[in-house]
């Protein structure tokens, strides 16, 4: 596999896996909200579960993150800055 679609893999599965852990944090301490917002699916129990599971791979994926993104070997090449779309 090559570093820009590990980098893209990494990026967007960290993404997905903050939102996961503050989204169960916040089923711990508001479980009342979440359980409404997410039809009974993430009550008490399973956020806790799912908070205490997760945030041990989130801290793994976001110190990969910071190595690929920072690391010259594996982050942005300038070539591939080239591509960007102009702001
Ligand atoms: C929960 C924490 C974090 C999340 C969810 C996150 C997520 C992301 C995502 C989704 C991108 C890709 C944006 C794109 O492709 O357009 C990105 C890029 C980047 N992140 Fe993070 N990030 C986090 C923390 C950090 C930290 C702590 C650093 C500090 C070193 C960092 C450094 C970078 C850099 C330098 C890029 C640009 C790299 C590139 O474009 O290839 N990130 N991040
Ligand atoms: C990036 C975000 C977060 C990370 C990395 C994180 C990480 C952690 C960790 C490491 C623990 C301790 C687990 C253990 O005792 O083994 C914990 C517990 C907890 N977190 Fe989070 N957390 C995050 C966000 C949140 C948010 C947004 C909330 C709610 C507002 C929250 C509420 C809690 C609660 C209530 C506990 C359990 C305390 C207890 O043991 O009774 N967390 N979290």
């Amino acid at each position: 596999m090559n570093t820009h679609l590990l980098r893209k893999l990494v990026h967007w599965s960290l993404l997905g896996l903050a939102v996961v852990v503050v989204v169960s944090g916040l089923g711990i301490t508001e479980s009342r909200l979440v359980e409404a917002a997410t039809f009974g699916l993430l009550h008490k129990a399973n956020a806790f579960k799912l908070h205490l599971a997760l945030w041990i791979p989130f801290v793994l994926l976001l110190i990969v993150h910071v190595v690929l993104t920072t690391w010259p070997r594996t982050r942005r090449t300038s070539n591939e800055s080239a591509n960007d779309r102009q702001v």
